[in-house]
C-alpha cells in the first residue's frame, strides 16, 4: 500500500514543492522509500531513494526539481527490498517516461522477459519497472502516449493504480486503477490524483473517483475519464469531500484499527497475490530440513499455531511453534545446520524474535520469514521470506497481520502437499478455492455483523472476565480473540483449548459467565456441543461464532454471530477471526479507551 499524488499546475508553477508536501500527508501508506518526477518541457527530471521522506528531502533537496507537472511516491516494499534502484518513479530506457505505481503486477516477471528479449535494460527488481519500457516499446511502434499507455495497462495483471507522466507530452499526466485506489482532484484549473483524498484536501474537497478499469488523462485543459478496455469516455460528476485530514488517513473511519479490519478482504487478497515462486523456494527448504521451528510473538505465534497444524494436517511436516522468547531454552539445543526457522513477524523488527533468529542462525540453521515489513531487520536475516504484502499496519492491535499471514501458511501448506503428494489433489483443490473465496465472505460479514457484534459487545461490558474456546485449528482462532480483547478492553480474558477447559478453568464458570466459542461445522462439532453443554449446565452465557444455519448450536446459544459459508476446516481461522476482532474493538470503545494505541503497548516491541 504506497502513497501517490500527481499534479498538473499552472505554467510558472513549481509542482516539487505540492508533491512534497502531500508525500507528507501520505507517509502513513508507505514509508520505506520515497520519489518524485517533474516534467518541465523536454526535461525529466527524477529523484529518489530509500529512506524516510525527510531523510531523502535532506540529501536530494525534493522541492529543488523545475516544471508545473509531477509525480510522487512514498514506498511499501512488496518486490524487491527498499534500495534506491527499487524506489518509484521507475523510467524507460530513454528516460523519457517515469511511472509510480501501487499495488501488485502478477504477470509482470513474463512481460519483463519479454522485454528484456527486445532489448530492454531494467535496474530494479520491481513489477513496476515493467510498465515504462512496456509504454516506450509501444511508442517507438508509432502509437501515441496516451494509445501506448491504455494498451500496457490492459496487459497487466492483478491490482494497480498507475501515474505517468513523460516529456512525449510534458503538460499531462496518465493514470489507471484496478482494484488499488486513485482519486481525482479538481482544483482552480489545476489538477490533482491521488491514492487518497488526503494528498489533496488542502487543495480541494472537489474531487472525482476514478473506478476499476478506468484510466484518466489530467492536463490544463481539465480531466478526462475513458474506459481502459475500449477508450470510451466516461462522464462522471465531481463529488465534495466532508472529511478533515486526518479522517482522510482514515479513509473515514474512526480509527486505524477498524479501517484495516475492514481492509482484509483487500489484504488477504494481495496475500495471496505473491509468486508462487517463493512459495518453491520456502517449501524446497522446509522439505529438506532436518526439523522445523515456527517462531513468533503474539498475534503472528497465534497465526503460526494454525500454520504448523496446516502443515502437519496437509503435509506431513511437523513444524513445531514456539514463542520466541522461549526459543533458546525450548529449542536452541535441537538447533543444527539441518534445522529450519519459520519465523513470523508483521513488523520483522520484534527483539524477541530476530534474537531467537540470531540464535538459530549462530548454529547454521536456515532463517525463513513471512514478513509484511520489507526491508526489516527480519526480512534482510531471511534465506528466503515470503511478503505479506498487507500494507501499514498502523493500529497497534494486529488485525490484517494475522489474517495475511494465515493466508500465506495455508497456502505454503498446500504448495509442500501438492510436492509431497499425500494429499489428494481434489483436496488441496478445495482447500484453495477456499482459500480464494475467503476475502468475498470477510467482507460479507463486515458488511452484515456489525449490529450484532456491537450488541454483543454491549452486553459484555460489565463483564469481570470473558473466555474463548475453540478446537483443532481454531484454538489459535481463540487465544487471537483472547489477545484483542485484553489488549484493547483490558478486561482480564482467557482462551482454552476447548477440551482442556473441564480441566481447571471451568471452576471459575458462574451464572452469566460470558464464554465465546469459536464453533465451525468441522470434524470437532459433536465434541464442542459437549463443552457447550457442560458450560451451560453451570450458567455460563453462551457466545458462539457458528456457520450460518448451525441449528444445533444456535438453540443452545444466548447469542451467535453466523458466518454465511461452510469452509473446510483449516481455513476458519481466516474468517472466524473477524467478529472478534470487532468485538474486541467495540468493548474497547465502549469502555472509552483508544483502541488505536492501547496502553503499555507498542506497535513493534523492540526490545527483550
Ligand atoms: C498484537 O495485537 C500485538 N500488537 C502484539 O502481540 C504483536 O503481535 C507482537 O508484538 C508481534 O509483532 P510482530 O508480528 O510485528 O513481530
Amino acid at each position: 500500500m504506497c502513497g501517490i499524488f500527481g499534479c498538473v499546475l499552472h505554467d510558472g508553477s513549481q509542482a516539487a514543492l505540492l508533491i512534497h508536501s502531500a508525500l507528507k500527508r501520505l507517509e502513513y501508506r508507505g514509508y520505506d522509500s520515497v520519489g518524485q518526477v517533474t516534467v518541465d518541457g523536454e526535461r525529466l527530471t527524477v529523484k529518489k531513494d530509500a529512506g524516510r521522506l525527510e531523510e531523502v528531502d535532506a540529501k536530494y533537496h525534493l522541492d529543488d526539481m523545475p516544471g508545473p507537472v509531477g509525480v510522487g511516491h512514498t514506498r511499501w516494499a512488496t518486490h524487491g527490498r527498499p534500495a534506491h534502484e527499487n524506489s518509484h518513479p521507475h523510467v524507460d530506457c530513454k528516460n523519457r517516461i517515469a511511472v509510480v505505481h501501487n499495488g501488485i503486477i502478477e504477470n509482470y516477471l513474463d512481460l519483463k522477459r519479454e522485454l528484456e528479449a527486445k532489448g530492454h535494460d531494467f535496474l530494479s527488481r520491481t513489477d513496476t519497472e515493467v510498465v515504462p519500457h512496456l509504454v516506450e516499446e509501444y511508442v517507438s511502434q508509432g502509437m501515441g502516449l496516451e494509445e501506448a499507455f491504455r494498451k500496457t495497462v490492459n496487459r497487466l495483471e492483478g491490482a494497480y493504480s498507475i501515474v505517468l507522466t513523460s516529456v512525449e507530452r510534458p503538460k499531462m499526466i496518465l493514470c489507471a486503477r484496478q482494484e488499488s485506489p486513485l482519486v481525482l482532484g479538481l482544483g482552480d484549473g489545476e489538477y490533482y490524483c491521488a491514492s487518497d483524498f488526503s494528498a489533496f484536501l488542502p487543495l480541494t474537497k472537489k474531487a472525482l473517483i476514478l473506478d476499476e478499469g478506468e484510466m484518466a488523462v489530467l492536463d490544463p485543459n481539465g480531466v478526462r475519464i475513458l474506459k481502459l478496455k475500449n477508450a470510451a469516455p466516461v462522464k462522471r460528476d465531481p463529488i465534495t469531500i466532508a472529511w478533515d485530514p486526518e479522517s482522510a488517513k482514515k479513509q473515514g473511519f474512526r480509527h486505524f484499527m477498524l479501517k484495516e479490519i475492514h481492509e482484509q478482504a483487500q489484504s488477504t487478497r494481495d496475500a495471496l497475490r505473491s509468486q508462487e515462486i517463493y512459495y518453491d523456494l520456502v517449501a524446497s527448504k522446509i522439505l529438506s530440513a532436518g526439523n522445523v521451528f515456527i517462531v513468533a510473538c503474539g498475534t503472528s505465534y497465534h497465526s503460526g499455531l494454525v500454520g504448523s497444524l496446516a502443515l502437519a494436517k496437509l503435509a506431513g511436516i511437523n513444524a513445531r511453534v514456539v514463542i520466541a522468547s522461549e526459543f533458546s531454552d525450548e529449542a536452541l539445543d535441537l538447533t543444527t545446520p539441518k534445522t529450519v526457522i519459520l519465523a513470523i513477524s508483521q513488523s520483522g523488527e520484534t527483539m524477541d524474535t530476530l534474537n531467537a533468529v540470531r540464535d538459530a542462525k549462530s548454529k547454521g540453521a536456515s532463517i525463513l520469514s513471512i514478513v509484511n515489513v520489507l526491508g526489516s531487520t527480519l526480512m534482510r536475516l531471511s534465506d528466503v521470506y515470503i511478503g505479506q504484502n498487507a500494507g501499514p499496519e498502523i493500529g497497534v492491535a494486529s488485525t490484517k497481520a494475522f489474517t495475511s499471514q494465515v493466508a500465506i501458511l495455508l497456502r505454503l501448506a498446500a504448495n509442500i502437499a501438492r510436492k509431497k503428494g499425500e494429499v489428494s489433489t481434489k483436496e488441496i483443490g478445495e482447500l484453495e478455492d477456499a482459500l480464494h473465496k475467503t476475502p468475498i465472505i470477510i467482507q460479507n460479514i463486515i458488511n452484515t455483523k456489525l449490529g450484532e457484534i456491537k450488541r454483543i459487545a454491549e452486553d459484555c461490558s460489565n463483564a469481570s472476565s470473558i473466555c474463548f474456546l475453540g478446537r483443532g485449528v481454531n484454538v489459535p482462532t481463540a487465544l487471537e480473540g483472547r489477545l484483542k480483547l485484553l489488549e484493547l478492553s483490558y478486561i482480564p480474558a482467557i482462551a482454552y483449548p476447548a477440551g482442556e477447559s473441564k480441566h481447571g478453568f471451568i471452576a471459575l464458570i458462574e451464572e452469566g459467565f460470558p464464554v465465546i466459542f469459536v464453533a465451525p461445522k468441522d470434524d470437532n462439532h459433536r465434541r464442542l456441543i459437549g463443552n457447550i453443554m457442560e458450560m451451560k449446565a453451570r450458567g455460563a452465557r453462551i457466545i458462539s461464532v457458528i456457520e450460518e444455519g448451525d441449528e444445533e448450536i444456535r438453540s443452545l446459544s444466548d447469542q451467535t454471530i453466523e458466518i454465511p459459508e461452510s469452509l473446510p476446516a483449516l481455513v476458519t481461522p481466516l474468517v472466524y477471526v473477524v467478529p472478534l476482532q470487532l468485538l474486541a474493538y467495540y468493548l474497547s470503545i465502549i469502555k472509552g479507551h483508544d483502541p488505536d494505541y492501547p496502553r503499555n503497548l507498542a506497535k513493534s516491541v523492540t526490545v527483550e
